[in-house]
C-alpha cells in the first residue's frame, strides 16, 4: 500500500503492531515476567514519554540535543549531501530538525516508526519546513524485517538517536548492528545516540522521577494491555520500580505486583505472586570504549564519537567496513 499526500509518501514497512498478543502473552508467559519495552508507545504513552524528556530529571534527551547542537555540522558533514537520511523510532522528528539545519543540501529523508499516531503528521510538518527534502513516512518495528521506498541516493545513513540501543540486550543488539550493516551496505554510515555510565544516583533519579511522569509511563503499558488486548489489570495492584544495575550496567523498570493474584489477557488467564514483577524495560550505559569493541565485531568502524561535557551521553558516527 501506497499513499502520496502533499509532499510525503507513506509507506506500509511492515506489520509492525500485528504480533502484539502472541509476543505479550509468551512473555506473560515466561519466568520471569516480561514485556518488550517497545509497547510503551501508544497514543498515551508516546505523550507521556515526550514528557519525561522534559523532567529536570531526565537528562538524555536535553543533553543529546546539547551535542547535536554543538556538533551539527560536523555530523552533517559525516552524513554527506548524497546521502539519504533514516531515522529509526522517528517519533516527533524533532532531534533531526537540528542535522537538517545544518544541512542544506540533504535530498532524502525516510522517518521510520512502529507508532503510527504521530509518524505522518510529524512527516507532514517537516515536509513543510523543508520543501526540497523528500520526506517518506514508513510505519514499520525495526527490529524486525522491513521493506524501504526506492531511493535516489546512493548512500544511506541510519539515525538512531535517543539511546534506544540501550533497549537491546548484548545478543540482540549484535543481531540488531549486523542487520543494520547489511542494510547500510559497505560505505553507508550509523549516527547514534548511547547514553553513558555514570553516577549512579544521577541514573536512578532519571528513572524515579518527582512528578512520577515515568511511573505513569511505566503503568500505562497496563492500560493498554487492558484496551488492546481485552486484559483486565488493575492499576492499583501494581506499582513502578525502577533501579540501576551496576554489574550489568543497566537501568531495570518493572511493574511490580502489590499482592497474588490472577489476572486474564484474552483467552489466558495469568497468575501473580505478591512482590513477582514484569520486566519491562532494561536501558543499558556504555562506556566509549565498550560501545566501540561491540560496534567493531559488528562490521563497523567507529569514525567520530561527540560528548557534552560532563560525559553523560555520546554520539557515535560509525561507518560500515
Ligand atoms: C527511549 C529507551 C532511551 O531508556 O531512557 C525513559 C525510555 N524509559 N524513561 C530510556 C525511558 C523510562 C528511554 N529510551
Amino acid at each position: 500500500m501506497k499513499t502520496v499526500k502533499h509532499n510525503v509518501h507513506y509507506h506500509v514497512g511492515n506489520k509492525a503492531e500485528t504480533d502484539m498478543y502472541s509476543e505479550v502473552i509468551q512473555g506473560l508467559k515466561s519466568s520471569p515476567k516480561k514485556v518488550s519495552p517497545k509497547y510503551f508507545y501508544d497514543k498515551k504513552g508516546s505523550e507521556l514519554f515526550e514528557e519525561i524528556t522534559m523532567l529536570p530529571e531526565y537528562y538524555p534527551t536535553r543533553t543529546e540535543m546539547v551535542i547535536l547542537n554543538k556538533y551539527k555540522r560536523d555530523m552533517a558533514k559525516a552524513v554527506g549531501a548524497d546521502s539519504a537520511l533514516i531515522e529509526f523510532g522517528s517519533g516527533s522528528s524533532e532531534k533531526v530538525r537540528t542535522l537538517l539545519g545544518a544541512m542544506t543540501d540533504l535530498k532524502e529523508y525516510i522517518a521510520l516508526d512502529i507508532s503510527k499516531d504521530f509518524l505522518y503528521q510529524s512527516a507532514c510538518a517537516l515536509s513543510m519546513e523543508y520543501p526540497n527534502l523528500q520526506v517518506h513516512a514508513v510505519s514499520a518495528d525495526y527490529t524486525e524485517k522491513f521493506e524501504m521506498p526506492s531511493l535516489q541516493s546512493k548512500r544511506k545513513v541510519v539515525f538512531f538517536p535517543g539511546s534506544t540501543i540501550g533497549n537491546f540486550e548484548r545478543r540482540e543488539m549484535m543481531q540488531f548492528l549486523k542487520k543494520t550493516a547489511l542494510f547500510l551496505k559497505q560505505g553507508g554510515g550509523l549516527l547514534i545516540g548511547v547514553d553513558m555510565k555514570k553516577d549512579h544516583a544521577v541514573l536512578n533519579a532519571a528513572y524515579n522521577d518527582k512528578k512520577g511522569i515515568t511511573r505513569k509511563f511505566n503503568l500505562n503499558l497496563l492500560n493498554r494491555l487492558n484496551r488492546e488486548l481485552l486484559a483486565n489489570f488493575q492499576l492499583e495492584h501494581f506499582s513502578h520500580h525502577a533501579f540501576y544495575h551496576g554489574e550489568k550496567g543497566r537501568i531495570e523498570m518493572h511493574l511490580v505486583s502489590l499482592k497474588d493474584q490472577r489476572i486474564t489477557i484474552g483467552n489466558e488467564e495469568i497468575t501473580f505472586k505478591e512482590g513477582e514483577t514484569i520486566h519491562t524495560e532494561n536501558s543499558y550505559k556504555f562506556t566509549i570504549k565498550e560501545f566501540q569493541d561491540i560496534v567493531i565485531e559488528c562490521g563497523f568502524t567507529p569514525k567520530k564519537v561527540w560528548c557534552d561535557e560532563r560525559k553523560w551521553f555520546s554520539m557515535h558516527y560509525l561507518e560500515v567496513r
